[in-house]
């Protein structure tokens, strides 16, 4: 016989007893844009309310993020030399590197993952070494080994590779467990697609391809059955997380992962997501802080266990972790 489902909808008490998906503050990481340098805290023009930070002023940041129950941030470097090669990416008093071990002095309990990438390193902005105008896959194993051991080195908790190279995530498990790192997990870019939601964040991190695209290493945005190739090497690989990114127009490869595989799902809710949704909220088009909370329930409903967001602590004070100052408590509406 058929429900009356309306039923269930009568009132607030109805609903929340019968609502599936909950969204929390630990579900979050807050990406943190660090640029080499002093006294810089400057706003990305197209993600309002999202700023680099030199390291001498992260840390009012920070104890905002500490203080909203966010438990874990992942960081893009933005140094001030690049070479063809990145190498800034690998050296140990570099940006990244001195980020780790600034947060990991300050903040030892909150979790500190790293982005493994070239492309905020390299003059030409791509995510690897250059051969005849394309990303060689082997060459950039080779550095990516090098950037990921400078990392654990300098303390990190996490790393996660977002280049899409063929068999990163194996190299850098072989690296870090010859090291003495078998305890730093994997979070694997698995099915990162090729995407121009990217575009915002590379005004952010300054990684945009001086020429070309990035269609010759991450994935075409067409391909669904490809998505489960991708996250089934890096689980052969040793990942332990495995991502998809962007989210939105993607809830669907999410639900194949999350459907798929045992290991917890992240989703990144990119730059351009983000963007949107700011500059819709403040022309007043759309009610902003509902729409970003419906956003990120469609993600976590969609099978994500972790979200990677830019409104990480604008949807903390929403969710009122009991951790909040008096007097800022917040009704989840
Ligand atoms: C670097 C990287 C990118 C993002 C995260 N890591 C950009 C890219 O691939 O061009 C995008 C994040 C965002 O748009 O918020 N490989
Ligand atoms: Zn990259």
């Amino acid at each position: 016989m058929a429900e009356r489902l309306r039923d269930s909808r009568k009132s607030e008490a109805t609903r929340s007893s019968v609502r599936e998906t909950h969204l929390k503050v630990t579900d979050f990481v807050y990406p943190l844009f660090i640029e080499e340098g002093n006294n810089i805290k400057k706003e990305i023009v197209s993600m309002p309310g999202i700023f680099r930070y030199s390291l001498d002023r992260i840390n009012k940041e920070i104890d905002e993020v500490v203080a909203l129950g966010i438990k874990s941030v992942i960081l893009f470097g933005i140094p001030l030399h690049k070479d063809a090669e990145g190498s800034e990416s690998w050296n140990e008093e570099g940006i990244i590197q001195k980020g780790i071990k600034h947060i990991k002095k300050h903040y030892p309990t909150l979790q500190v993952i790293a982005d493994v990438c070239f492309c905020e390193y390299t003059d030409h902005g791509h995510c690897g070494v250059l051969c005849n105008h394309d990303v060689d896959n082997d060459l950039t194993l080779v550095n990516l080994r090098k950037q990921v051991l400078a990392q654990a080195k300098a303390g990190v908790d996490m790393v996660a590779p977002s280049g899409m190279m063929d068999f990163a995530v194996r190299e850098i498990r072989d690296e870090l467990d010859k090291n003495g790192f078998k305890h730093i997990p994997i979070m694997g870019y698995s099915v990162k697609y090729c995407s121009s939601y990217y575009g915002p964040f590379r005004d952010a991190a300054d990684s945009a391809p001086s020429f070309g695209d990035r269609r010759t290493y991450q994935m075409d945005p067409a391909n669904r059955n490809e998505a489960i190739k991708e996250a089934q090497a890096d689980v052969d690989e040793g990942a332990e997380i495995l991502m998809v990114k962007p989210a939105l127009s993607y809830l669907d490869i999410i639900r194949d992962l999350k459907n798929n595989f045992d290991l917890p799902i992240a989703a990144y809710n990119v730059s351009g997501e983000y963007a949107m949704i700011k500059a819709a909220g403040q022309n007043d088009w759309i009610d902003e802080q509902k729409v970003m909370m419906e956003t990120l329930l469609s993600i976590k409903r969609a099978g994500a266990d972790i979200i990677i967001t830019y409104f990480a602590k604008e949807a903390a004070k929403i969710l009122a972790p009991p951790n909040l100052p008096k007097g800022e408590e917040k009704v989840p509406s």
